[in-house]
């Protein structure tokens, strides 16, 4: 059995004390980190679907290496993307080690982990709230796919895809050959976040999940959005057979959201 975190939208401030209309982001990360080792979670890896920062600042990202280096020490290597929020140079200097003079090239990589094949992506658009790839990166995800044949494949990026439509939030024409992509691949999950909400479903036998966030809490009603002081994460298991061959693969991923409050406190968000 393999066991990972996903976590999103942490959304680190420039200095520890800053707060989001009220809420003190770097104490819920705290809490967060408190409570993986209360419960000894022990991951094999953490995968953090963008907003690491709200501002995209070198400070806010110098403070967010502080904190990913913690969840390093919970178990194993920490796999950030891009978000809504990040930016690119900040990022891939200071998050990915890779100097970038420029804003432009996506920040996306992947790296093999006890037999799981991580691709992490990068579907900002810059000046937008719709998540986008790009061809070169979908060309980029196809050859993935097609050499790591054998590895099932994890890819984790910010914006939800499975939204398009009526509700969309992201491009529809690269999540059209995003999802067929995917159907020819070798792929157990799609992990997102950016809307503060844990939701599952599952398209052609693929987990997509998104992770809630440790700020807040968002639920959907037809007065609109609610947000409440809440706050959580996920816990994923990913589990083969004994003669090594992974089980039918809709059932072989295990997702368990875990969930910390200090109330449902109801968030006025006034600028
Ligand atoms: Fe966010
Ligand atoms: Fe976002």
């Amino acid at each position: 059995m393999v066991n990972f975190l996903h976590i999103s939208d942490i959304h680190i401030p420039d200095k520890k004390g800053d707060l989001w209309f009220g809420v003190d982001p770097c104490k819920k990360l705290e809490k967060l980190i408190e409570l993986a080792k209360k419960l000894e979670l022990n991951p094999s890896f953490t995968v953090i679907t963008g907003d690491i920062s709200h501002t995209g600042t070198i400070q806010s990202y110098n403070l967010a290496k502080k904190y990913i280096d913690e969840f390093r020490s919970l178990g194993g290597p920490v796999y950030p993307t891009m978000g809504t929020h990040d930016n690119r140079r900040n990022f891939s200097n200071i998050l990915l080690g890779r100097p970038s003079p420029r804003e432009e090239p996506p920040c996306h990589y992947s790296r093999t982990i006890e037999g799981l094949h991580v691709i992490t992506m990068d579907s900002h658009t810059p000046g937008s709230l719709t998540g986008s790839f790009g061809e070169a990166q979908l060309d980029w995800l196809e050859k993935e796919l097609r050499e790591h044949q054998d590895e099932p494949a994890i890819i984790a990026f910010h914006e939800p895809i499975f939204f398009f439509g009526e509700l969309g939030m992201f491009d529809k024409a690269d999540a059209i050959r995003f999802k067929e992509t995917v159907s020819r691949g070798n792929v157990l999950a799609v992990l997102s976040g950016h809307i503060h909400c844990p939701l599952f479903t599952m398209v052609d036998e693929v987990h997509y999940v998104q992770a809630g966030s440790p700020l807040w809490e968002n639920s959907f009603n037809e007065r609109g959005t609610l947000t409440h002081d809440s706050s959580s994460f996920n816990l994923l298991s990913y589990n083969e057979d004994p003669d090594g061959r992974p089980l039918h693969l809709p059932h072989c991923l295990l997702v368990k959201p875990v969930a910390f409050s200090e109330g449902t406190k109801l968030i006025e968000k006034k600028p």
